[in-house]
């Protein structure tokens, strides 16, 4: 499963639309929808208007929801030139589909590849009974 999302995203990565930043990134999503498991693709998309850049991991899990409904992330793998890990909007944004075992795998260039649970890195997220 984790060798076919960093193929995946590193595939994904070769679509990136960066011609501002030209930091490339692509991720996979691992996931399980409709009681099966599911991987999808994303690339970063840039803008003019820098505020309206996505990014690679924000994209795939866009892409997964519209495509599948209700999913729950297992895995989140970013290739990135050098190992780069997602940034705090796409922590917060993967937090609302997390597993509670969620992984992330960041991979640079090279191969090199860092793992961390999504928990230790995103901890003490948001959360609200009165939102629910
Ligand atoms: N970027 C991502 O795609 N994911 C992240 O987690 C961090 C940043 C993109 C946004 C922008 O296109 C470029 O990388 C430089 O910030």
């Amino acid at each position: 499963m984790i060798e076919e999302a960093v193929a995946l995203a590193n595939q994904t990565r070769q679509n990136a639309y960066n011609p501002y930043s030209k930091y490339a990134v692509g991720a996979a999503i691992g996931f399980q929808a409709n009681g099966e498991g599911h991987l999808v693709g994303g690339c970063n998309v840039e803008n003019i208007s820098f505020g309206l850049c996505q990014c690679a991991e924000r994209s795939a899990i866009c892409t997964a929801v519209a495509l599948f409904g209700e999913i729950e992330i297992d895995l989140v793998v970013v290739a990135t030139k050098d190992g780069g890990t997602p940034c705090g909007a796409c922590r917060q944004v993967i937090s609302e589909f997390a597993s509670t075992n969620c992984r992330i795998v960041c991979v640079d260039e090279s191969g090199l590849q860092r793992e961390f649970e999504f928990a230790s890195i995103f901890p003490d997220s948001f959360h609200s009974d009165e939102l629910g």
